[in-house]
């Protein structure tokens, strides 16, 4: 039997965080929380509402409740974060503090043909955008946001990373 983990993945939106995260929890048999999904139940709105009704402020303070919330819980699980969650409110030293942080270091052009535009209607950070500003939105986040994920314990790199590459870390 594996030792119960409190397991954390963190990246760019469009890294996989959330379908790594569902596979990974299967395998080890770990409990899968969705930190964006959580949101949604506890408040009853998506994020794009939180985002467009009470701003980006507002969503940034509700994830890092729902972070700690989660944090503080019995171990055996994997968590997907949301790509901003460790880059507010010193949200990433609290996720080292209590969890084995993963990042997931997809390339740009990978993300890109992943946010496909079905996938863009649901992240308001994206919304409205062109390919052109996609990416460009892309790189700024990685840009501001690459510190933040580099300081996790884990990091696993490529275009198709799975649950057996993180497993055997
Ligand atoms: C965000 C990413 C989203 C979601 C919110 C903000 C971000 O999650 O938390 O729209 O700041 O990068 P995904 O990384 O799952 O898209």
């Amino acid at each position: 039997m594996r030792t119960p983990l409190k397991i954390v993945l963190v990246g760019l939106p469009g890294s996989g965080k959330s379908s790594l995260g569902k596979l990974l929890a299967k395998q080890l048999n770990f409990v899968f929380i969705d930190l964006d999904h959580l949101i949604e139940q506890e408040t009853g709105k998506k994020i794009s509402e939180i985002f467009a009704e009470q701003g980006e402020g507002k969503f940034r303070e509700l994830e890092s409740i729902y972070l700690n919330k989660v944090l503080d819980g019995v171990e055996g699980f994997v968590l997907s974060t949301g790509g901003g969650t460790p880059c507010f409110n010193d949200n990433m030293d609290l996720i080292n503090e209590k969890a084995v942080s993963v990042y997931l270091e997809v390339p740009l052009e990978e993300i890109l043909k992943r946010l496909s535009n079905d996938q863009i209607g649901k992240r308001p950070l994206f919304s409205g955008l062109g390919q052109g500003e996609i990416i460009l939105k892309l790189k700024n986040l990685l840009a501001s946001r690459e510190m933040y994920y580099l300081q996790s314990k884990i990091k696993l790199q490529g275009e198709d990373i799975s649950p057996e590459m993180l497993i055997s870390e």
